[in-house]
């Protein structure tokens, strides 16, 4: 029997399993035991209503990352309509009025992913100040925001990663090609576009610095063609990358700041005539899926995985124990990891199975 065969054997006798134990024990929609005090804990979670306030509902990533965490709380027990889920249009002065209806809604416990880390300290203090705890996902607040959270033991966490790592595994994956293929005029020296997603984004602004201070580290000269802000969106970096193509300035590394726009480089390249992958090699961040198809397909060189499950399931757990009288760090932090074709596979199978649980 292979891997898939196995997998699927092992599914079939726990659910034989799960349908025997539920008449003892309750089993949940998910195929998940559930014991007494679990089910009795999972009930109390329905009446419970949560408000998600997102930056962006038309980020590729950050959509990804909501449904998954709508998703998870269902599997919780949470029912999907106590569930608010508002995009912010990337505008402060929107999200902080979404905040406030809910907060005069007495949702129980929210999620932002605030438009800016300056935001937070109003919501903060809007939420923590109505007893209503705060998960803050995907941009983290200011440190002296965090302080407050300790200095007061507020119900406040952050979950996410540390973009400084995701900047570092790019300028890995660029050095991982060899400067022999990738120096394509051969003067000893790299050029580049950088395509970063947002002014003044805390995740733009470390991928932007690390990845090219870890290329430069390494002993290689580097010349920037090219820095723009393509606001994580496939079109705009497709713009960006038509344009600089059309001015005959040619690179040999385009560094993108997320996968959505490494994705817009790749086809202003191919409808440019130049080859990603050979003439040009081009990196993001995210692993979305149309990223990881590219890499197999060998025109994106290399993504780094922002582990979207993950972070969606510890934010609603965080969600979960304050709901529940608990404490919680005030910063849960996640790892990135650095994807090429020899594990592009593996990442797709790891996100399959973590979102079985
Ligand atoms: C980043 C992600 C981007 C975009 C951004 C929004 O972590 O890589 O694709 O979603 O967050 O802040």
């Amino acid at each position: 029997m292979g891997i898939k065969g196995n997998r699927i054997h092992i599914a079939h006798c726990l659910v034989t399993l799960c349908v025997a134990f539920s008449l003892l024990v309750g089993c949940n929609g998910t195929g998940n035991l559930v014991t007494g005090d679990v089910a009795a804990t999972q009930s109390s979670f329905r009446d419970k209503h949560v408000g998600v306030c997102i930056y962006e509902l038309n980020d590729s990533f950050m959509s990804l990352f909501t449904n998954e965490l709508i998703r998870y709380l269902v599997s919780e027990g949470f029912s999907k309509e106590n569930i608010k889920v508002y995009g912010g249009s990337n505008n402060e002065a929107v999200q902080l009025s979404q905040v406030k209806a809910l907060v005069d809604e007495r949702v129980d416990a929210l999620v932002i992913n605030p438009v800016n880390a300056s935001v937070a300290h109003t919501i903060t203090e809007l939420a923590t100040g109505n007893s209503i705890p705060v998960v803050y996902i995907n941009r983290e607040p200011t440190g002296d925001e965090e302080d407050k959270w300790e200095e007061y033991n507020l119900k406040a966490t952050y979950v996410g990663c540390d973009a400084r790592q995701s900047g570092i595994y790019q300028g890995e994956l660029v050095l991982g090609i060899g400067m022999d293929k990738l120096d394509r005029n051969r003067d000893g020296i790299l050029q580049y576009y950088m395509i970063e997603g947002a002014p003044e984004n805390i995740d733009a602004g470390f991928r932007t610095v690390y990845s090219v201070s870890t290329i430069k580290n390494a002993g290689i000269e580097m010349e920037c063609l090219l820095d723009e802000v393509g606001n994580w969106e496939e079109k705009k970096a497709k713009l960006i990358t038509d344009k600089g193509l059309e001015q005959g300035l040619i690179p040999e590394v385009i560094i993108c700041n997320n996968d959505a726009m490494a994705l817009g480089a790749i086809k202003a390249l191919q409808d440019n005539n130049l080859v990603p992958g050979k003439d040009v090699f081009v990196v993001g961040v995210d692993a979305l899926p149309e990223a990881l198809d590219k890499i197999k397909e060998g025109t994106l060189v290399g993504t780094v995985f922002n582990d979207y499950i993950r972070q969606s399931h510890e934010a609603a757990d965080v969600m979960i124990n304050y709901l529940q009288g608990k404490d919680n760090e005030h910063y849960v932090a996640c790892n990135y990891v650095k994807v090429t074709k020899d594990n592009a596979d593996a990442i797709l199978n790891e996100i399959d199975n973590k979102k079985q649980k």
